[in-house]
Formats: C-alpha cells, structure tokens, sequence
C-alpha cells in the first residue's frame, strides 16, 4: 500500500522505535498521531517530525486500558477524518525491582496488559478504524525473544510469543478485510527500553552478557522493516526477524 496521504497511528512513540516509525512515515508523506503515556518524549517526537516539514500531532493514551485504547482511537479518527495505518508498538519489559521470580502479580499483569492486551486491543481497535477506510494495514511490534527462551524475563518473552501467534491468528482479514496485520520481531536495539530493565539507564545485571555479545541495531532499521510491511500487499500475519548480519 501506499503510503503518502495516508493517517498513521503510532503507539509507543515518545521513544526508540515507535519514534523512528512515527518520524520515517512522515518522511513517506503520512500525517501521523504520535501516541505514548510519556507526553514530554511524544511533544519531542512530534516536533522532530515537525523540523522535517512533516504532519503530527501528540495523543496521550494508555494502551493498557481498554477506555485508554477507545478514547486515543477516537481522538486520532476526530482529529484526522480516519486512520489508514496503526503501529501497535508500545511495549515494556518486567524490569528488576523485583525482577523474576520475585516479581509479584501487579508487574506481571502491567506486562501482559501492555504487551499483550495493549496488542490485541489495539489491532480490534484498529480494525473498525481501517474497515470504514475500506482496508489498511496494521504492524505489532513483537521481539526475537517470542522464538525461544528468556530466563530472566519469561514474562517479556511469553508476551512476545503471543504477539506472534495473535498477529498469524489475524492474517485471514487481509482476505476478509483488506486489512493486512504483520509483526516485527526486533533483535536488540539501542533504545531506553534496555535501561529500563535495572536502574532505568544502566541494563539490569543479566542483560550485560547479551549485550556485550550482540551488535545493537538502531530504531531506524526497525522503522524500514515496519513501512516494508506496511508496503508490501503480499505480507498478511508474517513475522518479520530483523537482527544484525553476525546474529542471523
Ligand atoms: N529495544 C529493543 O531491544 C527491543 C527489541 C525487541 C522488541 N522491542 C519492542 O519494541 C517496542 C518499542 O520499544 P523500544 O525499544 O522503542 O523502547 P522504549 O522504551 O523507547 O519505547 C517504548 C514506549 O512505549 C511507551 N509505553 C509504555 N507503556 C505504555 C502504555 N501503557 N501506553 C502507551 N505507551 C506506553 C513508553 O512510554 C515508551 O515511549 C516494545 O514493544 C519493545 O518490547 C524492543
């Protein structure tokens, strides 16, 4: 599909990738609504879109709820006319404090209301957005960690591993629908999600050895394979690896 012209919605897009894929559909000639909790990093992204002469504007939402989700969709239909594209892209990882298998009830729900019904919310969301369009195409942010273990945070894995199997569930609407749902599984990439996982700037302990032993990508190479997605009329529930040529 093309992408110029078109609306875009983009969650988690204070920071990282959500950012890259907020300021890289802009660069295509999309109008894009930046959506995050973080208003102050959401403002920043709208204004770094801005300083390229590209169309934002900031949507604060929290995707973890399902009034949270209602109310950001409706706000970026009644601000735009209509959304064409939806990034589902928020996410967060259980952090250290504490960390598993101390980690208590709250944290794990917080992750999987996030990663998980943040998803699944988002893309229902989307759907009845992009079906009034006549189709679109949707992107879940999934991770390398959904294809195989994480025993320091099984919960961030498990929830990615569910992206995945959500996002394949979905790929008979491109069919039904017109309406194309694909997901990205970055490798590690250099964004604060990596601080957040110990003190919020410094990796938590067990990370280091990982981090130490990859090539960090960086957000932009995520946003490629997102709008390649995005263009690409064939792609319909694929999970698209994206990791550095020494960790293929
Ligand atoms: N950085 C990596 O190595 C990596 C690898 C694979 C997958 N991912 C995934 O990429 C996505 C983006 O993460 P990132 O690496 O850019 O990290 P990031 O921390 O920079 O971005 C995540 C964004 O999500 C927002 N967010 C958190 N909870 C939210 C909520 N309830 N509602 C709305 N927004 C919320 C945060 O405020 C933040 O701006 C996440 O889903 C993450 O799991 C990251």
């Amino acid at each position: 599909m093309e992408i110029s012209g078109k609306i875009a919605l983009v969650t988690g897009a204070a920071s990282g990738i959500g950012r890259a894929t907020a300021i890289a559909l802009s660069g295509e000639g999309a109008s894009v609504a930046v959506c995050d909790i973080d208003s102050e990093g959401g403002t920043e992204t709208v204004s770094a879109i801005a300083a390229q002469g590209g169309q934002a504007s900031f949507f604060e939402g929290d995707v973890s709820t399902p009034s949270g989700v209602r109310s950001l969709f409706a706000a970026v239909e009644a601000a735009y006319g209509g959304i064409d594209i939806v990034h589902n892209n928020a996410g967060i990882m259980t952090g250290d404090t504490p960390g598993w298998p101390e980690v208590g009830l709250e944290k794990i729900k917080l992750v999987i209301s996030v990663n998980v019904a943040g998803v699944m919310m988002g893309t229902g969301a989307a759907i009845q957005a992009l079906r009034k369009r006549g189709g679109g195409a949707i992107v879940n942010t999934a991770s390398v960690a959904a294809l195989g273990p994480m025993p320091n945070d099984p919960m961030y894995a498990a929830s990615k591993a569910a992206v995945v199997n959500f996002t394949e569930s979905c790929a008979v609407l491109a069919e039904s629908e017109n309406i194309r749902v694909n997901a990205v599984l970055p490798g590690m990439v250099d964004t604060p999600i990596i601080g957040k996982t110990g003190d919020g700037v410094n990796p938590a302990a067990w990370l280091r050895p990982a981090i130490a032993a990859t090539t960090f990508l960086q957000p932009e190479e995520i946003a490629d394979v997102v709008l390649g997605l995005i263009r690409d009329d064939s792609k319909a529930g694929s999970a698209e690896l994206v990791v550095p040529p020494d960790n293929s």
